[in-house]
């Protein structure tokens, strides 16, 4: 196998940031048995089918219904529209952000169509886009995915936008023009579906929104905006062969989450991650709802309250290092780094080779890849002078192959870390609340009563407004 992505730590160890801040080599040999543990004990539930994200890679039917879906409807639209929000939402963007042009939406010779995903109710910005959209809905398709169809969010945008294409090209051309991902049996956007008659995808049974970019939820727009999704279930079984290993020195995913863990015991309770590519800034904002929402968790598989978890935090190398190094070097000591690395970019950008400026000549001859890896090293330098743990993660460069890897080594990172926390990974309780406050706040019927409480124990108290 070539092109692997890998992971670098020893910068996160005693040996390189002391004994106070880092990790001891027999304090992480220690994690070996519950990984090798863990590492069983999800085989098995992989055998009995508790673990179908693991399995997507392998989905050849799949990917072919992606595939026959976006040839049949390759050419005809100039616009996809993505609605969904979380789960739903970020593996499109992040897949989008990673392997298309920067500017792939404003690039002229595009062959395939721009993209859009609204992921927020915002009414300024969704009414931009309308705006934007106005007298293109014959060349714009809609792809709403949600599983349940109820997220309020999701739901308000596709009734705006099934009122406006049907006001627009006639109710006969709905399913022309609109297409549903979502639970393949049952829940509200299942009926609607089935109702309209819409083309429909599926978001996969058993697997939550956050782990279900491999399925149609966020392979069909990679593959509608031109991305190979060979390549990228390729990398995501790659990956899972070196997964296989239950030698946690020898496995990426138990050991990024065995030197998180470890960490998260020493008190350092933020997990920063740090690109070094504007490619992959987007792939942090899918980590961090994976994480969050996987690991933030009150109570432990034996029932016990812990109140666990910790705090993912997305920092944008070079730009960050402009807002955020300071406190990263002086503040607290409660963070671990991980830096993602790009070895290769696909383009690169000389510097000119005469400069005027005596103080700049340093920066003639070279190029911004070179810059930027060199603020990579310079800023991970600085970090570690002030005992600050750091992880690499390395790209040989940014392709549908490495993301596919990347995705399934953090999935499965995450599953690691949610046994070794011994908490419920796959569940999110805690998102419900809020929800069904919003349903009970837009006087959803059978919210009445929580409404009345909401109005009782959430009334401003004008003593406290300045
Ligand atoms: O990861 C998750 O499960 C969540 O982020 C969901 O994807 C999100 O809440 C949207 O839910 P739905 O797909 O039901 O609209």
């Amino acid at each position: 196998m070539t092109d692997q992505i890998t992971l670098y730590y020893r910068n996160a160890l005693a040996d390189v940031v002391g004994t106070q801040q880092g990790l001891a080599t027999d304090e992480l040999d220690a994690l070996a048995p519950a990984i090798q543990q863990i590492t069983a004990d999800m085989d098995q539930q992989r055998a009995k089918g508790q673990l179908p994200y693991r399995d997507l890679p392998y989905q050849q039917e799949m990917a072919q219904q992606v595939h026959n879906l976006a040839a049949k409807l390759k050419g005809r639209f100039d616009n996809l529209l993505v609605l969904g929000i979380g789960g739903s939402a970020l593996g499109n963007i992040a897949l989008q952000t990673a392997l298309n042009d920067p500017l792939y939406n404003l690039t002229p010779h595009r062959t395939s169509p721009r993209l859009f995903v609204m992921d927020n109710v915002d009414p300024v910005q969704f009414r931009s886009l309308l705006h934007f959209l106005q007298g293109q809905w014959d060349r714009t398709l809609v792809n709403v995915i949600s599983k349940s169809g109820q997220t309020a969010e999701t739901a308000s945008q596709f009734l705006i936008i099934k009122d406006l294409v049907t006001q627009q090209l006639g109710p006969e051309r709905l399913k022309d023009h609109l297409i549903a991902t979502t639970d393949p049996a049952s829940g509200t956007l299942r009926r609607i579906a089935d109702d309209l008659n819409l083309t429909t995808l599926q978001v996969p049974p058993g697997v939550g929104g956050r782990f279900s970019v491999l399925s149609h939820v966020g392979l069909f727009s990679a593959a509608l905006c031109g991305i190979d999704i060979d390549q990228l279930l390729a990398g995501a079984r790659d990956m899972d062969q070196r997964l296989k290993n239950p030698n946690l020195r020898q496995n990426p995913a138990a050991l990024y989450a065995a030197i998180q863990f470890a960490f998260y015991k020493k008190h350092k309770n933020l997990s920063v991650m740090m690109p070094y590519s504007y490619q992959l800034k987007d792939l942090c904002d899918w980590y961090r709802q994976l994480w969050a929402e996987s690991l933030g968790k009150q109570t432990d598989l034996d029932g016990n309250t812990v109140n666990t978890g910790p705090t993912p935090i997305k920092a944008l190398g070079a730009t960050d290092q402009h807002s955020q190094v300071q406190l990263y070097r002086e503040g607290p000591h409660d963070k671990i780094f991980t830096f993602l690395q790009v070895d290769q970019f696909q383009h690169d950008v000389p510097l000119p080779s005469h400069v005027d400026a005596p103080e700049l000549t340093y920066l003639a001859d070279h190029s911004l890849a070179h810059l930027l890896n060199s603020e990579k090293r310079a800023t991970e330098y600085a970090l570690l002078q002030s005992q600050r743990p750091c992880l690499t993660v390395s790209f040989p460069q940014v392709s549908p192959y490495t993301v596919g890897q990347f995705i399934y080594l953090f999935e499965t990172a995450t599953s690691y870390m949610g046994a070794l926390l011994n908490i419920n990974t796959y569940d999110q309780p805690a998102v419900e609340l809020g929800k069904i406050a919003t349903f009970a706040l837009m006087n959803h019927p059978d919210h009445q009563k929580l409404l009345h409480n909401i109005q009782q124990s959430a009334q401003p108290d004008p003593n406290f407004l300045i």
